[in-house]
């Protein structure tokens, strides 16, 4: 089968000819028709991810056709239409993942290939609204913005809501889900246009965290924030500190632009704010994730598709950051 090879840090990724993959007990192979980029691929090309086992078959997010099962797995779901969750190994403690927890595309090999091997526990039956390239765009980015904002921040109808960085694969689904539960949704992003698209996707408004008062500007007009969902962290957060209202809930899924400022703790414990970080979710919280989309006919936003052996253009293109929603790799 066709592969897409990364095999050391700084390294560009390779097209190579790899064995397919057989089934073990409890496992399954698909036949991956689209996989979807995370920022986590770039982040381990690099060496800047807590794994580092290379060479690697990265590729945390697909969607394809289940084409054989292992023993112990329910033959029904050979040649079904199917989604995988990424992570595995959660443990049982539902309020952090465990020590061997893993995502999948490294230690274990990913879904930049014409086959991956899965455990059939991690199958989900692929939401009929969706095309391929639309459903390989939305398991660990959706289940991301879902339990950072559902199963942490415990968002309500209603509530007031800011999404950082409206262009980011996460930050898109968070503004997606909390349009469709009837929360007022507000963004900020480096791009003004990128904010007039997450207008059309629900958001009453933004703001370009490029303006010096940026902040400031936020506050005049959407007031304070019962929940902020944020993946940006550094100097930025103690804005979102001044633009919580008390009780306020912030969830911190990601940092992309380094350490946090200087806080004022004041602001915190005043506020009585609560600040959760968040990686990822359980099984319960990808099901509840498939569920919501399902529901409200949630479409995954897709910015660019390339073909697999461009995916080293493609983690070019995700590096400069013009993307507005996922960029996909269709495979075969
Ligand atoms: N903990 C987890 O489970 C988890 C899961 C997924 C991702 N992450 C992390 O979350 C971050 C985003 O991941 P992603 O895959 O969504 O990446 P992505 O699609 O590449 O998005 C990154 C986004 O960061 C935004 N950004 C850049 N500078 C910013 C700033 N100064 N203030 C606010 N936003 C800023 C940009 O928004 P605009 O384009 O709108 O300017 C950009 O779209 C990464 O650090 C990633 O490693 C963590």
């Amino acid at each position: 089968m066709k592969a897409i090879y990364l095999e050391a840090i700084d390294k560009p990724f390779t097209l190579i000819e790899k064995e397919k993959p057989v089934a073990g007990p409890g496992e399954a192979i698909v036949q991956v028709k689209a996989a979807a980029l995370n920022h986590r691929d770039v982040w381990i090309q690099y060496g800047r991810y807590f794994t580092k086992e290379y060479p690697a078959i990265l590729g945390s997010d697909c969607a394809g056709i289940v084409t054989e099962v292992g023993e112990g797995v329910d033959a029904a779901w050979v040649g079904k239409e199917v989604i995988v969750d990424p992570s595995s190994d959660w443990g049982d403690n539902p309020r952090a993942q465990a020590v061997n927890f893993k995502v999948l595309g490294m230690p274990e090999d990913g879904a930049f290939a014409e086959y991956v091997k899965v455990r059939a526990a991690n199958l989900y039956e692929k939401p009929d609204h969706l095309t391929f390239e639309e459903a390989a765009a939305l398991p660990l980015g959706g289940v991301t913005a879902y339990r950072a904002m559902f199963t942490k921040c415990g968002i309500q109808p209603g509530d007031r809501v800011l999404v950082t960085g409206a262009g980011g694969g996460v930050a898109l689904f968070a503004i997606q889900f909390a349009a469709a539960i009837g929360a007022e949704v507000w963004v900020t992003s480096g791009s003004d246009e990128k904010i007039g698209l997450a207008i059309d996707l629900g958001a009453k408004g933004g703001v370009n965290y490029k303006n010096e008062n940026w902040g400031k500007e936020l506050k005049a007009i959407a007031k304070g924030f019962d929940v902020i969902v944020d993946g940006a962290a550094g100097e930025g957060f103690v804005q979102l500190v001044k633009l919580a209202k008390p009780g306020g809930r912030i969830g911190m899924y990601g940092g992309t632009t380094g350490k946090i400022g200087h806080l004022n703790p004041a602001e915190i414990f005043w506020k009585q704010l609560a600040i959760h970080g968040s990686t990822m979710g359980t099984a319960q919280d990808f099901a509840e994730m498939v569920r919501l989309v399902d529901e409200h006919g949630i479409r995954p936003v897709v910015d660019i598709v390339f073909p697999l052996d461009q995916t080293e253009e493609a983690m070019r293109y995700m590096e400069a950051g013009k993307q507005f929603g996922k960029i996909v790799i269709k495979v075969g």
